[in-house]
């Protein structure tokens, strides 16, 4: 049994009720976060926050919670919840109305969900256990601000599922012009004759925890050089190394790309020279 936060209170994940009024239900009027915490520590933590803050802003949700607020309910969970590779999910909508209305409603509360999952994929510190993915693409057909990290999640759920469908882990996104944006749950490295790309930061893309921090560390390094810039889908496909970066995933590498090999089909160098870099820094941030 799991210990989920609703508005203040702890309780039981199965028992807790959310009114069908909530604008989170019935339009996805929310923000989210999702915060990875290896052995008890909470990874990126103010980073989080930091974009979660500025997502509810960005919308109009008025919640002016301190960063030390957001942490002492992450530690709650995690002590009800049990150390170990969990996953915080941190969540605020608008609030519950009393009527169907799409404007902004003045006077609500926002309503504030959290509970924690286990993070299936392998955290340790150990590369044999990353497995390596395959993935699909797609034409990105999410709305324009993907930049926020909103709860209405309908157009990524589309891409993750064709990715699903077609026997593969995830689907990457491309734009109008043939350019990657990012994928439907993650960000997106393409490496090429030891030059790391990832497509540039606008409304395309949600800024990633994970990429946000794993170029801070490839800078810092400075071994690797590491460049924001377009990364068109011929890019890719004639890629050395894909990397794919989430909060869940850290930092996985992908071996083939709708059926075809990435270079020899094997994990690449650079690869495991940015996972033992984030497996070393993580905890910096
Ligand atoms: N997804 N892009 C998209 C569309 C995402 O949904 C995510 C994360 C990322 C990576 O962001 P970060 O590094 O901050 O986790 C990029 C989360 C994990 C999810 O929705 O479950």
């Amino acid at each position: 049994m799991s210990t989920a936060f609703l508005n203040g209170d702890y309780s039981v994940l199965e028992t807790v009720k959310i009114s069908p009024m909530d604008r989170g239900f019935l339009f996805g009027d929310g923000i989210y976060e999702l915060i990875s915490v290896h052995d008890g520590n909470l990874i990126g933590f103010n980073l989080h926050i930091d974009r979660m803050k500025e997502n509810l802003s960005a919308v109009e949700i008025n919640l002016d919670w301190t960063h030390d607020q957001w942490r002492e309910i992450c530690n709650k969970l995690i002590d009800k919840n049990g150390a170990g590779n969990l996953a915080v999910y941190l969540q605020v909508s608008r609030g519950v109305d009393t009527k169907r209305h799409h404007a902004y409603p003045e006077g609500i509360t926002p309503t504030v969900f959290g509970f924690t999952s286990e993070i299936t994929t392998s955290q340790e510190n150990n590369q044999t256990m990353v497995m390596p993915m395959k993935i699909s693409s797609a034409k990105d057909k999410r709305w324009r601000h993907c930049n926020i990290k909103s709860t209405a999640l309908l157009g990524n759920i589309i891409h993750f599922q064709k990715g699903q469908s077609e026997g593969n882990d995830e689907t990457l996104l491309f734009n109008a012009d043939d350019e990657v944006t990012e994928a439907s749950t993650s960000n997106v490295f393409v490496v090429k004759d030891g030059v790391v790309m990832t497509p540039l930061l606008d409304n395309q893309v949600l800024p990633g925890i994970t990429r946000l921090m794993l170029i801070d560390m490839l800078r810092k390094d400075g071994s690797i050089p590491i460049e924001e810039c377009v990364v068109t889908m011929s890019q890719a496909r004639d890629a050395d190394e894909i990397w794919l970066s989430s909060s869940t995933k850290e930092v996985v590498p992908v071996i083939a790309l709708d059926g075809n090999t990435i270079a020899s089909g094997k994990v690449g160098p650079l690869w495991e020279i940015a996972y033992r870099l984030f497996t070393e820094k993580k905890f910096d941030y």
